[in-house]
């Protein structure tokens, strides 16, 4: 029998903490990572699937490698890392914070008179991360999502990040996107493959992406 493809993803958001009681966050459900990954094993590809914190009616499915669950950017980036020398392919769905704030407080922050300003850094770009670390055998598959210029932004993101395939979708339209079980995306490949899949579930959608990518 053939070795089964190994597939890393990510999925859900990421928390970065301000104090040990509050944090910066996004509104992405994970559903579009996990239907992904149940996409995949039901390929019979090895799935490690590693995600932030999503709602508990959104279950891993049965039948991963590996569940690795984590709050973090930093903690994404250290557990996406660590694995991807060992697979073939990876798909990154999570909707990583951007920035973090610059301290994590060790004591609630008090409240006090006047303005409160809160000084944001950079975080690590774990795709971009992953597309220098990438050798000629492995798969990199990203996602963007864009309010505007979908075409040209998904484009310049499948270059700059060395991505082989690239998943395009329009957010800020009612019924799909984050947090729907809905989504419409266009796939743009490195060698100028361009696949729309029209809107439909997620579940649906993710199996047809595997079947464009994975073919
Ligand atoms: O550049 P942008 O954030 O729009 O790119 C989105 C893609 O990059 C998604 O695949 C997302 O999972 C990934 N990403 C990441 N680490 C970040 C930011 C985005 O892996 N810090």
């Amino acid at each position: 029998m053939a070795e089964k493809l190994k597939l890393l993803i990510t999925a859900g958001p990421t928390r970065e903490a301000l104090d040990p009681v509050r944090f910066i966050t996004n509104r992405s459900s994970g559903k579009m990572g996990y239907s992904l990954a149940a996409a995949a094993v039901e390929k019979g590809f090895s799935v490690i699937l590693v995600s932030g914190p999503v709602d508990s009616s959104v279950i891993p499915p049965e039948g991963l490698t590996e569940f690795v669950p984590v709050v973090s950017a930093a903690e994404m980036a250290e557990a996406v890392k660590s694995r991807f020398p060992a697979m073939d392919a990876a798909i990154l769905c999570a909707a990583v914070a951007d920035y973090r704030p610059k301290i994590m407080e060790t004591n609630k922050i008090k409240k006090k008179e006047g303005a409160f300003f809160l000084e944001l850094e950079r975080t690590e770009d774990i795709l971009f991360s992953l597309g220098q670390m990438k050798t000629s055998a492995q798969r990199l598959i990203g996602f963007a999502a864009e309010t505007e210029n979908l075409a040209e932004n998904a484009l310049g993101k499948l270059k700059r990040k060395n991505l082989d395939w690239i998943a395009a979708n329009q957010v800020g339209l009612p019924g799909q996107g984050f947090q729907s079980d809905r989504n419409e995306i266009t796939l743009y490949g490195v060698n100028g493959e361009t696949v729309q899949l029209p809107l439909t579930e997620k579940k649906l959608l993710a199996r047809q992406m595997l079947d464009v990518i994975f073919q």
